[in-house]
């Protein structure tokens, strides 16, 4: 099969072309600040979401009622979609304090047992990257969630004895890229399990409308649509692309931002008009010329691309899929015919293209 590219080669792509973080969605440390600034505290200002909002509406409203903490819940979810937002949220809903922490911070049996220890009655305990936790730290939480007790041990092999500790009753809120990497007794143990959706391109604009008035920047319902579209339904993307777009406003023109100044910017900044970045389009070509469209395994991908599987998994591949841009296959990814055209690979016989699938 003979592929022509309008574009560069997949080896001069990735020459010529730096990554570039600020548009992935993950979370990086830096960006924590600006984040939080932005980060709505209600439920009025979460946009989106609808129907989890409004089932996390009745189920806030009866544990108020009932004088109980909430149910253990969890979030489940591509990054930058609101899951540590919306455990904000939730605190600032039920009117009581939240401490946040992650899976990797939790390493050893002491620093999980001196959270759930400094708790108090109803607070609400965030652990991010929940599907991180080690073995012994989920042993010391099943009692904890389940029956608000730890079980500690004190002492050497024969007088070792068993302490029975009881603890406030809290609320485990738990986030995850990865729902399925979690362990079964784990995830039995939360009363309430959510998956985010990715966002709509009207919902997107109303986030960056929502970013723009917070950090002073004049938009129009038009350029706030244009970013939007770029956003790869992510919020975390949609804000990183509003301040990104409003430099180049300032620097290029008058520093409002119209539909014609986010396209262009955005054009500068190679975001295509799926919101694909380099990483994504490398990861596309890639699987195009060196794999004939594939199937190929995830490991080689990532080894060719620079890129470690997790990212490629968590970050690049869900957007991907539900673009309907790569198919996973048991034997590995597959590009699917639209992702040629939008790559403007052309000169690709038809029956080719079907076979594929
Ligand atoms: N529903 C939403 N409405 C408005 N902004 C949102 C919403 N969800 C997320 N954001 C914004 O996107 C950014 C990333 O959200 P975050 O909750 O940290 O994502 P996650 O925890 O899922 O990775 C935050 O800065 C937040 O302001
Ligand atoms: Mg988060």
């Amino acid at each position: 099969m003979s592929i022509i590219s309008d574009d560069n080669s997949f080896k001069q792509a990735q020459k010529t072309e730096t990554k570039n973080p600020v548009i992935k969605a993950e979370s990086f440390e830096s960006d924590k600040n600006f984040e939080n600034s932005i980060r709505p505290k209600s439920f009025d200002t979460y946009i989106g979401q609808s129907a989890l909002k409004e089932t996390l509406k009745i189920t806030i409203a009866a544990a108020k009622k009932r004088e109980l903490p909430l149910d253990h819940l969890l979030f489940y979810g591509p990054p930058g979609l609101g899951k540590t937002t919306l455990a904000g949220v939730i605190a600032e809903q039920m009117n009581v304090p939240i401490k946040i922490t992650s899976a990797p911070a939790l390493e050893r049996p002491r620093d999980i047992i001196g959270i759930l220890m400094s708790l108090k009655g109803g607070e609400i305990l965030f652990i991010d990257e929940i599907h991180r936790l080690n073995k012994v730290a989920e042993e010391i939480l099943y009692p904890a969630m389940e029956d608000f007790y730890l079980d500690m041990t004190t002492g050497k092999s024969q007088t070792v004895k068993t302490l029975r500790v009881p603890l406030p009753k809290f609320t485990l809120i738990g986030a995850t890229t990865k729902a399925g990497e979690l362990s079964g007794p784990l995830r039995d143990r939360f009363g309430i399990v959510h998956r985010l959706e990715f966002y709509t391109d009207e919902e997107l604009a109303k986030v960056i409308t929502r970013t723009a008035g917070i950090l002073d920047i004049e938009i129009t319902e038009e350029g706030a649509l244009a970013i939007a579209r770029r956003s790869r339904g992510t919020p975390r993307i949609a804000n990183r692309l509003v301040k990104r777009v409003s430099d180049f406003a300032l620097v290029k023109h008058d520093g409002k931002i119209t539909e014609s100044v986010a396209n262009e910017s955005l054009d500068i900044l190679k975001i295509d008009n799926y919101g694909l970045d380099n990483t994504d389009r490398n990861l596309l070509k890639l699987i195009i010329e060196k794999y004939n469209g594939g199937p190929v395994g995830i490991e080689t991908i990532a080894a060719a691309i620079g890129e470690d599987v997790r990212t490629i998994e968590d970050v690049c591949e869900p957007f991907l899929l539900q673009a309907g841009l790569i198919q996973r296959t048991p034997r590995g990814r597959k590009v699917s015919p639209a992702c040629y055209s939008h790559l403007g690979y052309r000169n690709i016989d038809i029956n080719e293209q079907k076979s594929l699938f």
